[in-house]
């Protein structure tokens, strides 16, 4: 069986991401705040287990419980692979740092670098006597190494992400039974996160015209083109560990 934990599985990535593994040998485990009854649905159809868990990152208390709960569920003697996706992130507050409300700040770090830290460690310590196939990947963003008049958290959020991959990355050399671990930038998507950027005042993201014509240039890739190429790298055993991937080099 191969078990794979994937974050923000409701729209976007997350849920293209998850569509592509519904087949019957895999076990998915999706997290988000919204279930999506269609991709619950459609697995079902394919004969795909899934269980799909009810979660806000910006509440991180439970984390260590839901961890607990997605790996009492894994059968470590049947299992080939354990995979961590973490996708789940949100753009926002977009604004100037110094206009930020103190919730905004404090949910973007949540949600973009707390949670995916908590889970890689929970993951780390639960699969530790695994000898299985166990791959952990963080979807990073251009963001991380390019700065954005608007972006600062999800910028520094995005950063941190990459410096923790290349962290963990160095850690698990030496490890007995190792984990892999990347981070993959997915490029620009046509998905909520970017009619959220577009949304916003040329105060608050002085490139808002730009990513407005990013869209009506068709620049935006699918998310479903960007899924099968992380699942592309995800699969290939010569990734190496610690690296950042970006798919216009793929
Ligand atoms: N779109 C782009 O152009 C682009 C570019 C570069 C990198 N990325 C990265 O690609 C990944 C996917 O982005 P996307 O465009 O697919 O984003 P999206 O359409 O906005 O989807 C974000 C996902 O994260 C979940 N999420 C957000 N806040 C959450 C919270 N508090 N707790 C739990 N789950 C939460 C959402 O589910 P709920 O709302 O149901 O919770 C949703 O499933 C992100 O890591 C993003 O930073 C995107």
């Amino acid at each position: 069986m191969n078990y794979y934990i994937i974050t923000g599985a409701s729209r976007g990535l997350g849920r293209a991401i998850a569509e592509n593994l519904l087949e019957k040998d895999n076990h998915l485990f999706c997290i988000s705040r919204r279930i999506n009854e269609d991709v619950v649905t459609d697995a079902g159809m394919k004969d795909c287990r899934i269980d799909y868990f009810e979660y806000d990152f910006n509440f991180l208390e439970e984390m260590d419980m839901l961890a607990e709960t997605i790996f009492e569920r894994v059968n470590f003697s049947k299992a080939k692979t354990i995979c961590l996706i973490n996708n789940a992130a949100t753009v926002k507050p977009i604004m100037p740092v110094g206009k930020y409300p103190i919730f905004d700040i404090i949910s973007n770090t949540n949600v973009n670098m707390v949670a995916p830290m908590l889970l890689i460690s929970e993951f780390i310590r639960r699969t530790e006597d695994a000898n299985c196939d166990k791959k952990i990947v963080n979807i990073s963003s251009g963001a991380a190494k390019k700065p954005y008049y608007g972006w600062g958290s999800y910028c520094s959020s995005k950063a941190a992400i990459d410096m923790f991959t290349a962290c963990v990355g160095l850690e698990q050399k030496n490890a007995v039974n190792p984990v892999k671990i990347v981070s993959f930038n997915p490029g620009i998507m046509d998905t909520e996160m970017q009619s959220d950027i577009r949304q916003s005042s040329v105060e608050n993201f002085e490139m808002v015209e730009k990513f407005i014509e990013y869209q009506h240039q068709g620049a935006l890739k699918s998310p479903d083109y960007v899924a099968k190429k992380l699942l592309e790298l995800l699969h290939n055993n010569e990734i190496k560990s610690g690296m950042i991937y970006d798919i216009n080099e793929l």
